[in-house]
């Protein structure tokens, strides 16, 4: 006899069948046994449960009610479970989980490409651990300047013909007495810092600075990064050594460079960094010399524009040219490459 076959007997006096049900409602290994055995339980037409109330007929009236009852309170605690085991099955087991979360970290990943960094930010987080390391500050300010940050107080006054060599963009402002300009250099971080801190004290400033040019070399926005070390004895002697080291360790143990005197109206003495460019043959610039730094002595006046007092204190500056050193690093002949957004360019670092 099938096990069907006993429980359409049984139907509606003995508990037994329905505890047969409840056994293999709990036994169910999926969403479609546990469907199948409610169907047979349920059915509408030939389901257990519909046969066992029909033939409460045959009873007479108190069986009738009791067993009514007890096929109520049957009926009650079958669904419930069925809905409860639906949950648990459609809820993926702890064990299932755990099979199905398994990685093989030993197996090969698919070759799909990752994300980076930009160039220049990239570089500039190696400026950050490089001058970090040396023991310098990092600090952020202000591109929308001053003319007061970005010239006078960097003792580059409104008639100096150095002002011509920033051919600087300039913002529309009510007063024309207050002067606002998009910053042409990171040089006025110097007199920030200086303000707002007292020596010794050593500092980088990477940041956008904007000039009104565009060639190879030149882009209308580009970056740079100030450094400055003020204290009782810094030399030109110390600014060497860090120039030194930096361009070592941001560009090539090997670069080749060279210190020539410049002029900046903030630094007495002025030196200027030359970084040799190391282009393929045919490339015109093979064996050029490109500005990279510009370098000196803080100027007297500077400190006093900031309250600090030059026969006590005395120090360097330096501003490195961050693409500049970019393009002797990966040899990239044109600067505005950087800015293009072209990832078959951007891909190959
Ligand atoms: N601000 C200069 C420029 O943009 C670079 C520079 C030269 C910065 C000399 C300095 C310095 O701090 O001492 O051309």
């Amino acid at each position: 006899m099938t096990e069907n076959a006993t429980l359409h007997t049984d139907m509606g006096e003995s508990p037994s069948s329905w505890q047969d049900f409840e056994r293999r409602l709990q036994a169910a290994k999926s969403v479609d046994d546990l469907a199948s055995i409610e169907q047979e339980l349920f059915g509408r037409k030939a389901g257990a449960m519909m046969m066992a109330l029909k033939s409460l007929h045959d009873r007479n009236p108190d069986d009738r009610r009791k067993a009514a009852e007890e096929l109520n309170t049957w009926k009650r605690q079958l669904e419930e479970l069925i809905v409860q085991r639906r949950r648990d099955l459609a809820s993926p087991s702890e064990e299932m989980l755990r099979s199905s979360d398994r990685i093989d970290v030993s197996l090969e990943l698919p070759q799909h490409e990752h994300g980076h960094l930009h160039l220049i930010p990239e570089f500039i987080r190696s400026v950050e651990e490089v001058f970090g390391r040396m023991g310098f500050d990092i600090a952020d300010g202000p591109e929308i300047e001053t003319e007061e940050y970005n010239f006078n107080l960097l003792n580059i006054p409104r008639d100096h013909p150095a002002r011509d060599a920033q051919d600087t963009f300039w913002l529309k402002t009510k007063n024309p007495e207050d002067r606002l300009l998009l910053r042409t250099q990171t040089s006025p971080m110097q007199i920030r810092y200086m303000q707002s801190h007292k020596p010794p004290l050593r500092v980088i400033a990477p940041g956008k600075v904007y000039r009104k040019d565009s060639d190879a070399t030149h882009s209308p926005m580009f970056h740079q990064f100030e450094g400055l070390m003020i204290g009782e004895d810094v030399t030109l002697a110390n600014m060497k050594a860090i120039m030194i080291t930096a361009i070592r360790e941001l560009v090539s143990p090997t670069a080749e460079f060279r210190f020539r005197t410049g002029f900046f109206p903030f630094v007495e003495p002025g030196l200027e960094v030359d970084m040799r460019w190391q282009g393929d043959e045919e490339d015109s610039r093979e064996g050029k010399w490109l500005e990279v730094v510009g370098c000196g002595m803080v100027h007297p006046n500077v400190l006093k524009n900031c309250g600090i007092d030059p026969k006590k204190y005395q120090g360097f500056a330096f501003g490195f040219g961050v693409e500049r050193m970019i393009m002797i690093k990966h040899q990239i002949p044109d600067l505005r490459a950087f800015f293009l957004g072209d990832l078959r360019f951007l891909r190959q670092f």
